[in-house]
């Protein structure tokens, strides 16, 4: 059992099981009905309200128990998501499959990071979008929520260098509380991208 099925194990879910509030003010930027990845989905707070908007949601994490969680939560609120246990160090996305990727608080190591988002940006479908929420290197001061290395951190200048070639809509960083079960909770140094796949 790795770090997160242990942090996912017990009936709570870890980061609630609301959406992100960004995700949920910027999700009708993803097409109407499009079949949508998400990254690092845990116990699929996210993916459970995108398929509650009517996409065809599929959830990507290497937790199997958080998928488990996911699947649970998608029954329950009376939507089907599909979801894929992998490691994003070895998996591979297939191209031109998405309208929609989104990314929260997938935190990964800086090279496999530029790596997967070089994938994501050939991954998208022309008009497909990408919304991207994490937190920034400044994140180390606050405590209140995320990794502890640096390198799991990426700045807005980071992103925009490894996304190059998308179109940048939104392309932020800024301090917002966070409230999110027990995993986040308070003032949050964070960066946020909307961007869009040029048709
Ligand atoms: C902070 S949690 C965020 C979960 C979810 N996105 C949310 O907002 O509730 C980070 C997630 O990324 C996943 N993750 C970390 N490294 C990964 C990797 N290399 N491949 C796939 N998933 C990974 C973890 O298993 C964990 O579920």
């Amino acid at each position: 059992m790795n770090h997160w099925d242990e942090r996912y194990a017990g009936a709570e879910y870890f980061y609630g099981t609301q959406p992100n509030d960004f995700l949920r003010e910027h999700a009708a930027a993803i097409p109407a009905g499009g079949a949508v990845l998400c990254l690092g989905e845990g116990e699929g707070r996210n993916a459970a309200f995108l398929a509650t908007r009517g996409h065809h949601v599929t959830a990507l994490d290497q937790s199997a128990v958080g998928l488990g969680k996911a699947r649970q939560l998608a029954k329950e609120r009376g939507v089907k998501i599909e979801t894929i246990v992998a490691d994003l160090e070895s998996y591979r996305l297939d191209a031109a499959c998405w309208d929609g990727i989104v990314s929260i608080w997938c935190h990964l190591p800086s090279a496999v990071r530029a790596a997967v988002h070089r994938q994501v940006i050939d991954a998208l479908k022309p008009r497909g979008v990408l919304l991207l929420e994490a937190y920034t290197p400044k994140q180390l001061k606050h405590g209140t929520g995320g990794p502890k290395s640096v390198d799991l951190l990426p700045s807005l200048a980071d992103l925009r260098d490894e996304l190059s070639g998308l179109e940048f809509v939104h392309a932020v960083e800024l301090e917002r509380t966070v409230a999110e079960g027990r995993g986040h909770a308070g003032l949050s140094a964070v960066v946020q991208i909307v961007a869009c796949k040029k048709a």
